[in-house]
């Protein structure tokens, strides 16, 4: 019924350390059930075991869940191959392992979760705190300003290491938006904003914050630096539980073909692809007259604070 242990192992090693590391635990253990046991259905059924058990007349294997209470039931689609004690005691082997390997996983996240609250702590406490003191020491407006925005960005940095503070969307939102006005105003930009969709109830975590803000904030710079552009348009919206930003600029547009691509647009597919997000360029097309840029970001979302 089952394949061999040694036979598999590296199927076992691949499946526990997936790269999805963010897969429930009891996903990857169902996967490697499928994989060590052929012809069978597998479900989840309610009441917690502690053990591998075989039951009468040996077509079912239950076998404990990792994470999720209760336990996953194998059925043998052939029954002309019952389960064997060897089996059984075979997913009783993968059980302990598969529990090992869990227990370790945490202990690592919590490991870097803790030093992350150290590193955070001693930004906070000792970099972001003679900042300030440098700040209220400096005379020079131009200086104050620069410092001011290090010590914005390193408070930034400082909450994203506390990776479990949350802030909410509109929150979020308003600060950027400041940002963005302030820097068109500077040069004499417009900035037209759209936002017609409900944000109400639902967070960032830090990565979707700062990721978010450093791709406008990029998207921004483009513009101001390329476009030769009069305003810059962004809107905000709610597709299920998808966020959709669409930037646009009435500019002089690139070829995306022709473009060489700076550490800009890479910097900012490599953040969106950090949230399983998307995002796509269209210049000089029909998306936007022929004319300036258009670029469309979308990530998923979770859609309350709890
Ligand atoms: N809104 C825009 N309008 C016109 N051209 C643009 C726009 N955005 C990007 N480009 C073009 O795409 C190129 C690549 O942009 P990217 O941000 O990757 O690099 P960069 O801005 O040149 O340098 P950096 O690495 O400092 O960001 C730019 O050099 C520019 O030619
Ligand atoms: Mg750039």
């Amino acid at each position: 019924m089952h394949n061999d242990i040694e036979h598999h192992l590296p199927l076992l090693i691949e499946e526990l350390s997936s790269k999805d590391s963010d897969e429930a635990i009891d996903t990857k253990w169902r996967a490697i059930l499928t994989r060590f046991f052929n012809n069978v259905s597998i479900t989840l059924k309610d009441n917690k075991i502690d053990d591998c058990q075989l039951a009468e007349p040996h077509l079912k294997l239950m076998v404990p869940a990792i994470d999720t209470r209760g336990h996953f039931e194998i059925t043998s689609l052939d029954h002309e191959k019952p389960f064997t004690e060897n089996d059984c005691q075979l997913a009783n082997a993968l059980l302990t392992i598969t529990r090992q390997f869990n227990s370790f996983q945490h202990a690592v996240e919590m490991g870097a979760a803790e030093e992350r609250q150290r590193i955070a702590r001693d930004l906070h406490d000792d970099v972001a705190a003679r900042m300030l003191t440098l700040i209220h020491k400096l005379e020079q407006q131009k200086d104050i300003d620069i410092a001011r925005s290090i010590l914005k960005s390193l408070r930034n940095a400082i909450y994203t290491l506390d990776n479990r503070s949350t802030t909410t969307i509109l929150d979020a939102i308003t600060d950027i938006r400041a940002e963005i006005q302030e820097r068109l105003n500077t040069i004499g930009m417009q900035l037209i904003w759209e936002q017609p969709c409900q944000l109400e109830n639902m967070a960032f975590t830090p990565r979707q914050h700062i990721n978010l803000n450093r791709v406008l904030h990029e998207l921004t710079t483009n513009i101001i630096r390329h476009a030769n552009a009069q305003f810059m348009s962004i809107s905000v919206i709610l597709n299920e539980n998808w966020l959709n930003f669409r930037t646009e600029d009435n500019g002089v547009g690139f070829n995306m073909d022709e473009c060489i691509p700076g550490k800009g647009i890479h910097n900012i597919q490599t953040r969106i692809k950090e949230l399983n997000g998307q995002v796509e360029w269209n210049s000089k097309s029909e998306t936007n007259n022929n004319k300036g840029c258009c670029v469309d970001i979308s990530f998923p979302i979770s859609t309350t604070t709890d």
